[in-house]
């Protein structure tokens, strides 16, 4: 079937699966999380995580005046949590106490890291541009948190142990089917 071409992209939005994750941080004596699915991995060295926030978020402010975040990876059983926390605004509700967040204690900032992650990473800000509507805060990875038995072969997820998070639109949650996974033979031996 041929496809339909448009130049209105956000009609369509990105309804491609990815992993929605929960950004925390602390400023002003306080927490908060924010969820969000505008995020890139951008360099092995120095390890840099990149994160897009719309500058009408309460978040932006705190992390622009704390200068770090924490990037929170979670299961499917969190999917409830992840969509609270991008409901709702920080500025209106304390959403840890809320939505009743098990936090753990960061080793180099100060933002938690949520208990129910199975990946997190600690960055501090070291970049910032303004990117169309939204800021890309562009963090050094200090420290990672990481459940180990989720991890197998190569430090691939292990979908008998763990399932993602996923989503395809704001509120549609997924997750990732392990009978779907297959080594794929790639063109270098
Ligand atoms: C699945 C999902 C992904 C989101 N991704 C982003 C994002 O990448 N950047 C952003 O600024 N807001 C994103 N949002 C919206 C914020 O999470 C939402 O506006 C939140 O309430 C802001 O909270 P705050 O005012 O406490 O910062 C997303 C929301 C959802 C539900």
């Amino acid at each position: 079937m041929a496809k339909k071409v448009t130049e209105d992209a956000h009609l369509l939005g990105r309804p491609y699966p990815r992993s929605p994750a929960v950004v925390t941080m602390h400023a002003r004596g306080r927490d908060n999380a924010i969820a969000c699915g505008a995020y890139c991995h951008i360099s092995e060295e120095p390890p840099l995580y990149g994160i897009a926030i719309g500058p009408e978020r309460f978040s932006h402010g705190l992390i622009a005046e704390s200068g770090e975040f924490a990037i929170n990876f979670l299961p499917i059983e969190s999917a409830e949590l992840i969509l609270a926390v991008g409901d709702v605004s920080g500025r209106d509700v304390d959403k840890f106490t809320r939505f009743n967040i098990a936090t753990e204690k960061p080793v180099k900032i100060s933002a938690p890291v949520l208990a129910d992650a199975y990946v997190a990473y600690e960055c501090k800000v070291v970049d910032r541009f303004t990117i169309g509507d939204h800021s890309w805060f562009v963090g050094k990875i200090l420290a990672a948190h990481y459940r180990e038995e989720v991890f197998g072969e190569k430090m691939a997820l292990d979908l008998n142990k763990i399932s993602p998070a996923l989503y395809t639109k704001r509120t549609l949650f997924l997750t990732a089917d392990k009978s779907s996974l297959r080594r794929v033979q790639g063109v270098k031996q």
